[in-house]
């Protein structure tokens, strides 16, 4: 069995970030959000992976390398542009050859891994397609399944607005070569992809079984950026207080909060669960909880939680910053002068919420 990886993609819904980088590396707890897809890949015990990439092909590279390191074999795959998750498998195709794939989305975000199911799939009752579905309180922003009493698929719609279920597609699918024909058969949707849920619909249509699991764990499509801070702080709940910085004796450290090697807290407040990276100093500042930092960022006379903060990144004298996502370098200060004036150098489609 191989694995699909979607680390492509436009990533309209998190610009800025994405205009300069890719969404499927922003940290959740410390560690890019693709990393635990690829952990759990490792886990089911898949191998052979094929990544597809696009315009952040250079980065997603140097950030993962031919993946021995995750104890996989990589094969980068490039889709020259992002038209459809079906349209990967397509652009795939060579590399699935005749076998059984799992796909998984690089943005999406599991707790609990995917061994049993990939398990299941290989050793169960045969059929050609396994969704993973979550349950959903607001489904209508999703692809949406409806189930027959055996839990096999018996339609999909995307984002309906009155949805038949609360049983939404978690952006892992198990699919035996049949999938193909369905990918070959269909056509790009009103919005101009190829849609998954289109192939899958075929596969209905065409009297082939698509079966579903239902997740109980937590899962989260991190694709914009409330949902990237949801995944932040539900991860952080696991996380283990490490302490390989330093820590002076003016502060104070409360809760699980891992601060990583060459850190520095200075005369500050830490509150976890949180994650301060390595080489980042936090100088007379108040660190909320469910907080990533991650490394390289200065943070001076601050206060910040809930948020998620990339590498390089400068605060000084600001308070309060809430439920924020801060991009790789980006500095923000107080200004000292008189009048109180905001001096702004925003990125395009940047998103900024002032106090005053
Ligand atoms: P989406 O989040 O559905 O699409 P997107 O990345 O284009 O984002 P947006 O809607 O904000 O513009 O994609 C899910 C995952 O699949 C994500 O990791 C990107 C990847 N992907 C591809 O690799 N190729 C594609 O053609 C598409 C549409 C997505």
């Amino acid at each position: 069995m191989k694995a699909l990886v979607l680390a492509g993609g436009s990533g309209t819904r998190m610009r800025p970030i994405t205009h300069t980088s890719a969404k499927q590396l922003v940290p959740v707890a410390g560690k890019p959000v693709l990393f635990y897809g690829l952990e759990a890949i490792a886990e089911a015990g898949i191998t052979d992976v094929g990544l597809i990439v696009g315009e952040t092909a250079a980065e997603i590279a140097e950030a993962i390398g031919d993946g021995s390191r995750f104890g996989l074999r990589l094969t980068y795959i490039r889709q020259e542009r992002p038209l459809g998750l079906a349209h990967a498998v397509a652009v795939a195709r060579d590399f699935l050859a005749d076998e059984d794939f799992v796909m998984y989305l690089g943005d999406n975000f599991l707790l609990g891994g995917i061994t049993e199911v990939v398990e299941d799939f290989r050793t169960g009752a045969r059929h050609d397609a396994r969704i993973l579905l979550s349950r959903s309180a607001d489904p209508t922003a999703f692809g949406v399944a409806e189930l027959d009493g055996d839990g096999r698929v018996i339609g999909l719609e995307e984002k309906p607005r009155h949805p038949k279920s609360d049983l939404v597609l978690a952006g892992i699918y198990l699919f035996t070569p049949a999938v193909h024909e369905a990918v070959a058969s269909i056509r790009p949707s009103g919005r101009g992809e190829l849609e998954i849920t289109d192939a899958l619909q075929w596969l209905i249509d065409h009297g082939r079984s698509v079966h579903s699991s239902v997740i109980s764990g937590y899962w989260k499509d991190t694709g914009n950026v409330p949902d990237m801070l949801e995944a932040n702080r539900s991860v952080l709940e696991t996380v283990d207080a490490v302490q390989e910085g330093y820590v002076d004796g003016a502060s104070t450290v409360t809760g699980r909060v891992r601060i990583g090697a060459g850190a520095k807290i200075v005369a500050s407040h830490v509150v976890g669960p949180a994650v301060i990276g390595p080489g980042t100093e936090v100088i007379g500042s108040s660190i909320g909880p469910y907080t990533s930092v991650s490394e390289d960022c200065r943070i001076e006379d601050s206060e910040i939680s809930g948020s998620i903060v990339l590498r390089g990144c400068v605060l000084t004298g600001v308070a309060r910053i809430e439920e924020s996502l801060i991009g790789r370098d980006a500095e923000v200060r107080r200004s000292r002068g008189v009048p109180t004036v905001h001096r702004l150098v925003l990125g395009d489609n940047s998103r900024v919420q002032i106090a005053s």
